[in-house]
């Protein structure tokens, strides 16, 4: 479900043409529903409603503090994994009672800021974590509290990159050193055990991994409670899958049925970590073709977007559909790639795409670009960051401008030996 529709042949997000974005902040941009928004957040909300639940909104998904103000008042709070994302999340009026923090690189700092905000917990991924955590909690005199963030080793089936809970992966604690490592936990004098962790993956179209992970797990809360380790939250992380091109995946009413029946005599707040299935078909990126290009082997569509404003089609082979803002009266179609201006082969946004022909000028919409999108974006090859729009039924908010010239130097300095220019 999105609020993207065409009218008069004319792409609009809810009740604005994508057409006027696009003249008034330029292109590339990016493009969110607020009305898309509040129903995927809802939908997964309402679907848990029998079972007490917190919403922890994966913010890596998409980071934009007024994304994160929307979903603060909706009740959400934030699945963080840096400092940088509690500083957005707090500044954005996330409740730090809510704010989950996992990660396997916390850095010392990061835990002292973290236990500063007074989060909800740690999700702790490592011994060494563990470690650190309670001797910077020591030193603050501040309790600290934590879940540990089991691997339950069970296959998502979905791109190796996003797939977190295999044996071989950097995520989590083995399950089999589960119980060990929540002894040595207990016996911490700065830590408090309240909660059990795991995430196995990202855009997951089955619900078996979800089931196999949690069948892992349950006994493991079983067996540390018979020790009196009383688990208060069972995090089950995010994960759910969006359709980008033909996945039919889950609905979260769906996940709730399947996870419900395993969950009746736990008595845990449940946690869940959703970021793509709430903001990613909830936003587009807007893109202008530059050019047609024809070489002996291919026919290239150059746009004005990149690798480094959509990272996803160059990382992870992703597809994303690609429709004109305007749909086109002809039936003229054409097999090309879509490339954007960076220096790399790898600098495309979509490959032997069958699309109707191109004219030089045209706004092309690519869709499902609201999480990992915006997020992923970076400055490679000088580019400026681009804007971020949100829709809110006929209102239009920029709630990011484009970066300038300026940004890209902030920070940078020459120092004074080469102080006289050549
Ligand atoms: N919780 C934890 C601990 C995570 O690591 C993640 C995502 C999530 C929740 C949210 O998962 P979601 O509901 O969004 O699937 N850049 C990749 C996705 C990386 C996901 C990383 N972790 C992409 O563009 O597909």
């Amino acid at each position: 479900m999105h609020d993207f529709h065409y009218r008069d042949n004319q792409l609009y997000c809810e009740d604005v043409p994508i057409k006027e974005i696009a003249q008034n902040v330029g292109t590339p941009c990016y493009i969110y529903s607020h009305r898309t928004l509040i129903q995927h957040f809802r939908a997964f909300d309402q679907a848990f409603d029998a079972i007490p639940h917190t919403i922890a909104y994966a913010m890596k998904a998409n980071s934009n503090i007024a994304i994160l103000r929307l979903m603060a008042q909706e009740g959400s709070g934030a699945d963080i994994v840096s400092g940088g994302e509690l500083f957005r999340a707090i500044k954005a009026g996330v409740p730090s009672s809510k704010i989950v923090f996992a990660g396997v690189g916390k850095s010392g700092s990061e835990v002292e800021q973290a236990l500063k905000a007074d989060i909800l917990m740690f999700n702790v991924e490592s011994a060494g974590e563990l470690k650190l955590i309670n001797q910077v909690a020591g030193q603050m005199g501040i309790p600290a509290r934590v879940a540990l963030r089991i691997n339950p080793d069970i296959d998502p089936k979905t791109h190796p990159y996003i797939s977190t809970g295999l044996k071989k992966s950097k995520f989590g604690i083995a399950a089999d050193r589960a119980l060990a490592e929540f002894k040595t936990a207990t016996a911490l004098p700065h830590i408090q055990v309240v909660g059990v962790h795991c995430h196995i993956g990202s855009q997951l179209t089955e619900l078996t991994p979800f089931t196999d992970a949690l069948k892992k797990i349950l006994p493991l809360i079983e067996t540390l409670k018979v020790q009196g380790i009383n688990i208060r939250y069972l995090n089950i992380g995010g994960g759910l899958g969006i359709t980008y091109s033909d996945e039919i995946p889950p609905h979260p009413k769906d996940l709730a049925a399947a996870v419900a029946p395993l969950l009746q005599d736990l008595k845990c707040q449940l946690i869940l970590e959703p970021g793509r299935s709430i903001v990613g078909n909830a936003g587009i990126m807007v893109t202008r073709v530059l050019y047609n290009k024809e070489t002996e082997a291919k026919q290239f569509v150059v746009v004005d977007a990149a690798m480094n404003d959509l990272l996803r089609p160059s990382l992870y082979d992703a597809y994303h559909e690609i429709q004109h803002v305007r749909k086109p009266s002809g039936t003229d179609e054409q097999t090309v790639d879509i490339v954007g201006p960076i220096c790399e082969s790898g600098d495309f946004l979509a490959k032997d795409r069958r699309i109707p022909t191109t004219n030089s000028g045209d706004l092309l919409a690519v869709m499902s670009a609201g999480a990992y999108g915006f997020t992923m974006a970076s400055n490679y090859n000088s580019r400026p960051r681009v804007p971020e729009v949100l829709i809110k039924g006929h209102e239009v908010h920029v709630i990011r401008k484009r970066e300038d010239y300026e940004d890209l130097t902030r920070g940078e300095t020459i120092p004074s030996f080469l102080e006289t220019t050549a």
